[in-house]
Parts: structure tokens; C-alpha cells; sequence
């Protein structure tokens, strides 16, 4: 760590929290516009792991200032509430020597020009220090709207939902079945790691699962695309669509590439199409494909209008991995409960109908379409799946196993953190000949 950037690391970790939590931005672009100011990468890695805690526990660092203040921080002093929580995350969460957390986010107090409220900052980490943080109810980090939503739809496990959506998410390697079996990386990894804790899992062909916080860089093989990061539940949409060796696959919605890649690594012989309606995330695509050396069409085009870009020729498999509310991820996006909006579900619902209906009629009869999103809400997956089933005669749900989760519908719900994956729904349809 360069001598002094520990002040600069909670200032930056307070300015972008309080973007994400008070001004709607989301965490990912704000860590990516801020985070280059930092130079050494240990330092980065600091800011970003005090986000992502702050965020995942600001109810319980909430708990506090309420308890503990005569006036807890107002809309004028929303970047104080902001450092309070990174003092808070260091101390609770991350567990961070005290003395360092403390003097290094007092100092940013007055780096943020906030030297009158210098003390204050350190009597309210020393009181955390003492008595540690308050408990408070996981689910309050939900919306009312949203946390209503989850507790009709999944009432005995909405508990178990609120709580792993509050925790660290472990890392999931995916290994590179073309060039060696996750077996065999597993020796390489622990040869050059040895005290990483790394496990492969019999769910999860292609998965290693870390359970030690390691930079992606410090992994054998990353760079030349042996290893790529994907979390498990996203590692079994190639097992649940399953196309044959040399099909004609199209990956409707295809950015930033992850499941494009693993289809690819399983079968080089694929004729697989990715489009996706944003250029920018289509040229990750691009990236992610290049990294692990696998070749595919790009399009820039929107799936749910197939006249502008579809040159007539059906596909045998088509994976459908729809714009969703991304309730699964929480434990990976926390900022997914500070922004999304009833009316936000609505739409999303609407795209997904739009997006499924234009899909399936440019699959072959006999093919199969995968729907799948990190959502768990019935509302995007079973409802919408059996809405879909009922006005598309052609369309008949292929029954998956267990492996994929709970049984939802005419899908599989898998919830997050089960298997230390995350939430994920897969419905597998297959396309009879017209009824
Ligand atoms: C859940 S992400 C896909 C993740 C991707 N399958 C992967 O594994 O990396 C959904 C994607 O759908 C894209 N999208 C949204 N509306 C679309 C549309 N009408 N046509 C094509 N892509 C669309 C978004 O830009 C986004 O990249």
C-alpha cells in the first residue's frame, strides 16, 4: 500500500458510497470511474471490498447512528453517513485492525473538508469499537414493495433468501474445458496458491468454487483464458440448454459473453450467433471471446425485432439469458435493492414477453430455447414462463433435474446462496411441430 493512500481509500470509498446510496448511481459504474485515481491495485481492492460490505450491511450501520446519535446524518451530510459506514464496514464486516481503520477514516474526514465532524467520527468507530455493530433484520435492506413481492412468492424460504443476500459471495472459477478439466486446474491452482481454499463441485462440471478472497490477476492461467469468473449457477445454463456439437445456437442477449464463452469451450464446433442491443457491451463480448480463444458471429441488434437482422435460417438452440431484475445477484449487486422501482419489474416483464415471443420464432421445430435470469421473482420466471406457455402451441417445457433447484412452474429455481451459488431461474422449451 503506497505510504498515506489509506486516507485517500476511505475518502474515495465514502464519495462513491455516497453516490450509489443518496444520488441513484450504480455501484459498478461508479467503482469503475473511480477507482483508476487509486494507483496501487492492493488499494482498489480495499475501496471496493468497503463498498460492497458498507452496502450489504448499511441497515445494521444505520441501526447504529440511529441509536447513537442525537440526529443522524440529514440529506445535507449524506457523505458523513457515507463515511460512517466505511469506518463502520472496516471495523464490523471486514475486520480490519482498529487503529488503522480508525485513523485512516478520521483523517479522510478531513481530506472530505469535514474537519469539525473529525471528532465526532472517531468517538462513533471507538463506540463501535466497544460494543460492536447492532443486529437488524436482513430483509430491511429490501424495499417494502420488493421484500412483499419475495415473501408471496417464496414464503417459507424468503428468510433464508433476505439473509444469503446479505453475504459475501464466494468466487467461482470456470475452467476452460478445451484446454484441461477443472481436476486437473485444481492441482495448478494449489500448486500455485497453497493456501487458497478451492473445491471442485459434482453439480457444476466446469467449476471451481474459492472461498478466499484472491485477485483474478493472481490466477494461474487468467490472462490466456484457462480460467474465467462465472458463478455456478451461471455455469449450468450450458448444461441445462446442452446443444449439440455443431448446432446452430443463437445467444439472444449475449453481453458480456460469460455463457457465449462456456458454450464455446464445451464445443468449439458451435455455430453460435451473439447479439446483444447495446454496442458497447457487445465489444465485451468480443473481449471475453478473444481471452478464452473462441470464435463467433457479433451483432449489434435487438432480438425482439428479428425482421431488422435475421437472414431466415432457424437456429437448433437458443439461449435466452433475459434483462432481469436482478434479484438473484444481491450478495454481487447490493445497489439492486438502493435503485430498482416497482414500475422497473413491469417493463422488464414486458421485454421479457417481447423478447421470448420473437425468439421462439426463429427456432427449428424439434430445437430448444433456454429461458433463463438471475431473478427470483415468479413474476419474471414461472408466471412468465407459463404465460408464455399458454398462448405458443408449439411450446412444451422439457422437465430439468434437480441439480438446477426448486421445481418453479414449468422451470427450476435455483435461490441465492444455495450451493453457494446464486439465484437463477432455467426453463428449458422445445418447439414442436405446429399445432
Ligand atoms: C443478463 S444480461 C446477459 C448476460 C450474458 N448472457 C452473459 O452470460 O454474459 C442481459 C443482456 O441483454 C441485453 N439486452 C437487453 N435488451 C435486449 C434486446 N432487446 N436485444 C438484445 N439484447 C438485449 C442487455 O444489453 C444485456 O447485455
Amino acid at each position: 500500500m503506497t505510504p498515506g493512500s489509506g486516507t485517500a481509500v476511505r475518502a474515495l470509498a465514502a464519495q462513491i458510497l455516497d453516490a450509489v446510496a443518496h444520488r441513484g448511481r450504480s455501484l459498478k459504474a461508479e467503482l469503475a470511474a473511480a477507482l483508476p485515481r487509486l494507483a496501487d491495485p492492493r488499494d482498489r481492492a480495499l475501496a471496493e471490498a468497503i463498498c460492497f460490505a458498507a452496502l450489504r450491511q448499511r441497515v445494521r450501520y444505520d441501526e447504529a447512528l440511529k441509536r447513537w446519535m442525537q440526529k443522524p446524518p440529514g440529506r445535507r451530510d449524506s457523505e458523513l453517513r457515507a463515511l460512517l459506514w466505511v469506518g463502520f464496514a472496516q471495523i464490523d464486516a471486514l475486520r480490519l485492525p482498529a487503529h488503522a481503520a480508525l485513523s485512516a477514516t478520521v483523517e479522510a474526514a478531513r481530506a472530505l473538508k469535514r474537519a469539525h465532524q473529525a471528532g465526532m467520527v472517531n468517538a462513533l468507530l471507538r463506540r463501535a469499537q466497544r460494543e460492536g455493530l447492532p443486529t437488524a433484520a436482513a430483509e430491511l435492506a429490501w424495499p417494502h414493495w420488493l421484500r412483499t413481492k419475495v415473501r408471496a412468492d417464496w414464503t417459507a424460504r424468503a428468510e433464508d433468501i433476505f439473509v444469503a443476500s446479505a453475504e459475501a459471495a464466494p468466487l467461482w472459477l470456470r475452467i476452460n474445458r478445451a484446454r484441461l478439466p477443472a481436476s486437473a486446474y485444481l492441482e495448478r491452482l494449489r500448486e500455485a496458491l497453497p493456501d487458497l481454499s478451492a473445491q471442485t463441485t459434482p453439480s457444476a462440471a466446469d467449476a471451481i468454487r474459492v472461498d478466499t478472497p484472491v485477485a483474478v490477476t493472481a490466477l494461474p492461467g487468467f490472462s490466456t483464458g484457462d480460467v474465467s469468473i462465472q458463478d455456478g449457477a451461471a455455469q449450468l445454463v450450458a448444461d441445462a440448454l446442452a446443444p449439440a456439437a455443431d448446432a446452430r445456437v443463437l445467444d439472444a442477449c449475449a453481453a458480456p459473453g460469460g455463457k457465449a464463452a462456456h458454450l464455446l469451450e464445451r464445443n468449439p464446433g458451435l455455430r453460435l450467433l451473439a447479439l446483444d442491443v447495446d454496442a458497447r457491451r457487445l465489444q465485451r463480448v468480443r473481449d471475453t471471446l478473444d481471452r478464452v480463444g473462441a470464435r463467433a458471429s457479433l451483432r449489434v441488434a435487438d432480438a425482439g425485432d428479428p425482421s431488422a437482422w435475421w437472414e431466415g435460417q432457424p437456429f437448433d438452440a437458443i439461449l435466452l439469458d433475459a434483462p432481469c431484475s436482478a434479484t438473484g445477484i444481491v450478495r454481487r449487486q447490493p445497489d439492486v435493492l438502493l435503485h430498482r422501482r416497482p414500475e422497473d419489474i413491469t417493463a422488464l416483464c414486458a421485454l421479457q414477453a417481447r423478447l421470448l415471443d420473437a425468439a421462439w420464432t426463429l427456432l427449428r421445430p424439434g430445437g430448444a430455447l433456454l429461458y433463463a435470469t438471475c431473478s427470483i421473482l415468479k413474476d419474471e420466471n414461472e408466471r412468465q414462463i407459463d404465460a408464455f406457455l399458454a398462448r405458443t402451441p408449439d411450446a412444451r417445457a422439457e422437465p430439468l433435474d434437480a441439480r438446477f433447484g426448486h421445481v418453479s412452474g414449468a422451470g427450476r429455481q435455483r435461490l441465492p446462496g444455495e450451493d453457494g451459488m446464486d439465484g437463477f431461474f432455467y426453463a428449458r422449451l422445445i418447439r414442436t411441430e405446429a399445432a
